[in-house]
């Protein structure tokens, strides 16, 4: 680790073998929009460069570091990237990097960046070009603080708040998201179900995890047989699928150490 980049060195990390890893933390990000920091990723230096998004699309970041590791990268930085990087993942980041390389990748040597955020210059960069940028008067726009449709709650029978957070995400949220839809398609569910999205809701070692409303249900789904006996036994059934809900809204918790506020 001490053979890592450093900020006076003048080498580029392809120059010094290091391969490196944008992750980016947002959970609304349109595809074009992700492409677009993607490009500017791949663009900012030669060399290995791959761009993440710690929430929801994509491969996550362990399996991004097992494929980097399987192209036959040793040396792997892990760049924060993004105008502010929650302060909560900054200080989360590194035991999982740890924890990547504790479990068979010893010989890798992860890295992790700083934060971008910490930059006074970066920032003060980053306002002088938009403001550089031409603004667009609004005379002529309609007036409107949301449109016309947005005032009764949609029809549904289950609300599912499915955590897409950075935490959930290590567990296979992305995929999970996708495999839940999938499964409601086939079982006719789409049209009763609300999905939202929601950030970290806590329980992440359990991820990937929903709660269900109005029953209060808080599901563990950790692969596709899980999540079909969901969809089946509980919301076309009716039933409660005791084995894969580890809490019920309102009642007693199970002891546990005291929480830290997480804000991602
Ligand atoms: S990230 Fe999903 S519960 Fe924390």
């Amino acid at each position: 680790m001490g053979s890592d980049i450093h900020p006076g060195d003048r080498l580029t990390p392809a120059a010094q073998g290091v391969a490196v890893l944008f992750v980016v933390s947002a959970y609304t990000l349109s595809r074009g929009a992700l492409a677009r920091l993607e490009a500017a990723a791949l663009a900012s230096v030669p060399g290995a460069v791959r761009l993440i998004r710690l929430e929801e699309t994509g491969p996550d970041l362990l399996t991004t570091l097992d494929q980097m590791r399987a192209e036959g990268h040793r040396r792997i930085r892990v760049q924060p990237f993004g105008f502010p990087f929650p302060e909560s993942l900054l200080a989360w980041l590194p035991g999982v990097l740890a924890h990547w390389r504790a479990r068979g990748n010893t010989d890798t040597e992860v890295s992790l960046g700083p934060d971008p955020g910490r930059d006074a210059a970066a920032l003060q960069a980053f306002a002088t070009v938009a403001l550089a940028g031409e603004a667009r008067p609004v005379e002529g726009t309609r007036p409107s603080l949301g449109k016309p449709g947005w005032t009764l709650p949609p029809d549904f029978d289950f609300h599912l708040l499915v955590c897409t957070g950075p935490r959930c995400a290590i567990h296979g949220a992305a995929a999970f998201l996708q495999m839940l839809k999938a499964e409601l398609a086939a079982a006719g569910l789409t049209e009763r179900c609300l999905i939202t999205r929601t950030g970290c809701i806590y329980p992440c070692n359990k991820g990937p995890v929903l709660t269900l409303y109005p029953q209060g249900g808080w599901y563990r789904l950790p692969d596709l047989a899980a999540t079909r006996r969901f969809v089946r036994e509980v919301l076309a059934g009716g039933g409660v699928a005791e084995e894969l809900k580890f809490h019920t809204s309102g009642a007693p918790r199970a002891t546990h150490p005291p929480q830290q506020e997480k804000t991602s």
